[in-house]
């Protein structure tokens, strides 16, 4: 209760804070992110080391996402070492209970101290089956419980070569928030030719479809799109992290391989920070 009382007058502050600044006060009011899909790797020990040696710093919100079994760890070690680090989950099933066997719910994300979960990821739309349907379910089960849905989207190297790629960004993107009228999640563009193969798109490249999933946004919500944060994802690492942080239509990065070395992670964390 206290807690909740204490997070109601920190978002008025914020909120309070962020109106009254610049002249462009909605990439004011946008917050940049630096987020961590640790996918299927690290143990406890592992994770332990990694909280650790995080470093963060005020210009960015840090997010990590450890696969399941090390969420409740995850968030002790965070918050034995009172580091500004939110917590994600990869995944989260649609219903709120069931018969669903090795699957998570929303509240049993937020009893470990989640506050965002990843949805639609590319490799879950390769290997379970995620859909635009699914992605969509699970989006208003998250936002209905008040975590933040990291909603992945992204077009494979044929679709790009066949220049699909805006037709299956926009399809994606309004399957996903089918009757979704709130604006309280996160978008990350992953094109799957660029995840996990060393060939990310070029800053240039990323913003340009950038600044179209905003117009996409801008169509299904209005205004409110402005405050979205639109993440990169794709072989983002420490040499190419401040060229797309740079850009105007990007806040942030979900980083893959480059996420699971906190030396090379906390680098990423300060040269983004740098941009904003
Ligand atoms: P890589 O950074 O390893 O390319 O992975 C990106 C990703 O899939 C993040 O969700």
């Amino acid at each position: 209760m206290e807690e909740s009382i204490k997070n109601y007058i920190k978002n008025l502050v914020r909120t309070a804070i962020e109106q009254s600044v610049g002249t462009h006060p909605s990439m004011a009011r946008r917050k940049k992110y630096v987020i961590a899909n640790w996918k299927m790797n690290k143990n406890l020990a592992e994770s332990a080391e990694f909280f650790q040696k995080i470093i963060c710093n005020d210009a960015v919100s840090v997010v990590i996402c450890p696969p399941t079994q090390l969420l409740y760890p995850s968030h002790l070690f965070i918050k034995q070492q009172s580091k500004e680090i939110g917590l994600g989950a990869q995944n989260v099933h649609w219903a709120e209970k069931g018969a669903y066997t090795g699957e998570t719910s929303v509240s049993m994300l937020q009893d470990v101290g989640c506050e965002y979960v990843i949805i639609g990821h590319s490799e879950r739309r390769q290997y379970a089956a995620e859909d635009d349907e699914t992605v969509c379910r699970k989006v208003k089960q998250a936002i209905k419980a008040g975590l933040i849905p990291i909603i992945c989207i992204g077009e494979s190297l044929k679709q790009k070569q066949l220049s699909q790629t805006e037709h299956v960004l926009s399809a994606q993107l309004s399957g996903a928030l089918k009757d979704v009228t709130s604006s309280r999640f996160i978008v990350a563009y992953e094109p799957i030719w660029a995840i996990g193969t060393g060939q990310s798109a070029t800053a240039e490249q990323a913003q340009q479809i950038h600044a179209f999933i905003r117009s996409v946004l801008t169509q299904l919500l209005g205004q409110n799109a402005e405050d979205i944060s639109i993440l990169y994802g794709g072989s983002a690492n420490e040499k190419n992290v401040a060229d797309f942080c740079s850009m105007p239509d990007i806040d942030g990065v979900l980083v893959g391989g480059a996420s699971l070395d906190p030396r090379t992670f906390n680098e990423m964390i300060q040269l983004c920070a740098k941009e904003v």
